[in-house]
């Protein structure tokens, strides 16, 4: 089991509150979305970076996956837990519920999204077969049982490009493929993390019903969930580091 872990944050974690003014990381790819910081949970010291920047000027197609993940690898991280928000298509889970990912369907196009793009001598083909890490997902399904969460083991996470949130039909579609969860941070983020080497695992906070779904407005569903996905995941990743 890997020893180094850092965060990647998203929408509604900003109150996480970090122990220093961050690292400043500069990569080849340019500027990660902000400076690292360290959380700390326990004695467990823990890397943290906000996806959307430390103010959430960022969309989700305008960020930088691969300074992000890269910056995390130099600083050191073998593990990457993503926390990403998600609306629920399938029945798997409710909305204020969480799960631990197992498959990818990546929707999103025109991101940077490797980090072989000519300027290496070679090509790394990964093996993106299962593109979630086996171990950390299931010290991650241990932690939310310790903590008493109910946490759903797999699901289809597909990754959209957004910003703006999903047709019903899109939806219909996406139900089709198979997917169960629907996001818009994880790709190119998880397949750049098995580029590099690090392990890295989603947790999905599910804060809606997906389009045509639900019987209220998304954005109400929204303001109704995310605190409760959002203890359900700090209980888990308390739960987690408290194992180490
Ligand atoms: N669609 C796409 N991304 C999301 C959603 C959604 O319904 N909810 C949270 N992130």
């Amino acid at each position: 089991m890997s020893r180094k872990f850092a965060l990647i944050i998203g929408s509604g974690w900003e109150h996480l509150s970090p122990q220093d003014g961050g690292t400043e990381v500069e990569t080849a790819w340019g500027l990660p979305s902000g400076p690292v910081h360290r959380v700390c949970f326990g004695p467990t010291e823990v890397m943290c970076l906000a996806r959307h920047g430390d103010g959430h000027a960022l969309p989700p197609h305008v960020i930088n996956y691969r300074a992000n993940v890269v910056a995390l690898k130099k600083l050191g991280a073998d593990a990457i837990i993503a926390l990403n928000t998600v609306g629920v298509i399938s029945d798997v889970r409710e909305a204020g519920q969480i799960a631990i990912p197992d498959q990818i369907l990546d929707y999103t196009w025109g991101r940077e999204h490797t980090i072989y793009d000519g300027r290496r001598a070679h090509v790394e083909h990964i093996d993106f077969t299962e593109p979630f890490s086996t171990d950390l997902r299931q010290d991650l399904l241990r932690a939310a049982v310790a903590a008493n969460v109910d946490c759903f083991d797999g699901g289809t996470y597909a990754a959209t490009q957004g910003p703006r949130l999903e047709t019903a039909a899109e939806i219909d579609r996406l139900e089709r493929d198979g997917a169960d969860f629907i996001g818009m941070t994880a790709m190119p983020e998880a397949s750049i993390a098995r580029e590099v080497d690090i392990n890295y695992a989603c947790i999905a906070m599910i804060v809606n019903p997906a389009a045509g779904r639900g019987d209220q407005p998304i954005h109400d569903a929204v303001a109704a969930s995310t605190e409760t996905a959002r203890n359900a995941t700090m209980s888990t990743l308390q739960a987690f580091f408290r194992a180490l």
